[in-house]
């Protein structure tokens, strides 16, 4: 929701940009950590999901560790003042060069995905006179019922060890003098809606962590990753996800003692609800079969829909603006006859040179003109973050309100 004040800053900005409401993101953040709180669960924040400085420095006041899946988010971590003993690092395919890095930094984790990794990093480690501490990526062969694009948890997907590799698993820490085992870590996959899944989850890890302490290692950390979902659909009504029934699932489900720490890696359920990406109609093309509202935003700025055919709600700024007061026409405007009577349905594109490069098919719009003002909501995970130059583009630019 965009009240009229701010859609006539909008009109004064270059387009596109990513809006930033950082008050939703601090409501967000509150309800989130006071929810984790009352179950002591400790959240890193999955900074994948953006990594926008403001963003990152909001998250941090909250006192979130941060998950890191590359070298890169590790020292912007660290830059941006998460505590080393806060992060961890996660990724199937961690160079060299990236251990040692966070080896030098003395993070708290690395979530190790495969045999073969936890070798490197002992040889590293060892290098370095250090101990790394250690959790197992476990694949737990949970189905996440999301999209098959950002589902992790199944045999099929590269992430995470094998339960039948478990055996080599342990005598490879045993023959490591440099690594420490601290627990064991599990992502099944994001957007994800339906908390029978994280009741599966956790049965899943109840049932690998006795196995490891059958075999004589005590399991400290019990880090269950991230996907909780959010609600692409209803971004005003429901703009908090339900972080209290998310963490219950876990604090009645997951056998834990006292002497465990239970971690989460949350990245979209922070941060998607607080940012849109506001771009201009640039061009209005009217077929015999379609309409096209051609954007000055395309695949490069957000390309969700486009690779996992993911929906976002599509707002008209202006032409919500016309309808709803007649005072603020300029001059030839005329208003739409009823704001809630949509006039025309749009394919709504942007100006890259890719078919694919398309928001939505068929979406009900008041009669949208050139330089009218489109909002894309929720858009503030896996938005800005996955921005690309194709095409040569210049970079998205952001606009923040507190
Ligand atoms: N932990 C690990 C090991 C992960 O791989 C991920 C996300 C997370 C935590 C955070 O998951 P979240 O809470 O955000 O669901 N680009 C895709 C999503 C890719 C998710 C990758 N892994 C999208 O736009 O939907």
């Amino acid at each position: 929701m965009f009240d009229p004040a701010l859609i006539n800053r909008f009109h004064n900005l270059e387009t596109p940009f990513y809006f930033y409401d950082l008050h939703q993101l601090k409501t967000t953040l509150k309800a989130c950590s006071d929810a984790a709180f009352k179950h002591h669960f400790q959240v890193h924040y999955a900074m994948k999901a953006n990594f926008n400085p403001r963003v990152l420095d909001t998250i941090r006041d909250f006192g979130f560790g941060a998950d890191c899946v590359s070298g890169n988010e590790v020292k912007a971590a660290l830059e941006h003042g998460f505590k080393a003993e806060k992060i961890v690092f996660a990724g199937v395919g961690k160079s060299d060069k990236e251990i040692n890095m966070a080896l030098d930094r003395d993070i708290f984790c690395f979530n190790a995905e495969s045999v073969q990794e936890l070798q490197v990093i002992n040889d590293l480690a060892s290098a370095k006179n250090k101990i790394a501490n250690i959790a197992i990526r476990i694949n737990p062969n949970v189905d996440a019922h999301t999209h098959h694009f950002i589902t992790t948890g199944l045999e099929e997907n590269k992430f995470g060890i094998n339960t039948w590799e478990l055996g080599s698993v342990i005598q490879k820490l045993r023959e490591c003098p440099n690594l420490l085992f601290l627990g064991i870590h599990f992502h099944v996959g994001s957007q994800i809606n339906d908390l029978e899944v994280f009741r599966n989850l956790c049965l899943k890890v109840n049932e690998m962590q006795l196995w490891f302490q059958e075999e004589g290692f005590t399991v400290k950390i019990l880090n269950v990753g991230g996907g909780l979902g959010v609600d692409y659909h209803q971004p005003d009504e429901n703009n908090i996800a339900d972080f209290a029934d998310y963490f219950k699932v876990f604090a009645d489900y997951l056998q834990v003692n006292k002497a465990q720490e239970v971690h989460f890696e949350l990245g979209r359920a922070l941060v998607a609800q607080c940012a849109s990406l506001i771009s201009r109609v640039l061009y209005v093309k009217n077929g015999i079969k379609k309409n096209f509202l051609i954007l000055d935003a395309g695949m490069t700025e957000l390309i969700r829909p486009m690779l996992y055919q993911a929906y976002h709600q599509i707002e008209n700024l202006s032409g919500d603006q016309r309808a709803g007061s007649e005072e603020e026409f300029m001059v030839g405007q005329q208003p739409a006859a009823d704001s809630n009577e949509p006039a025309t349905n749009y394919d709504v594109v942007g100006p890259i040179c890719e078919s694919t490069d398309c928001f939505r098919t068929d979406v009900a719009l008041p009669e949208s003109k050139r330089g009218d003002l489109i909002a894309i909501r929720t858009a503030g995970a896996y938005g800005e973050v996955m921005a690309s130059g194709y095409n040569l583009r210049d970079r998205v630019q952001s606009f923040y309100t507190e």
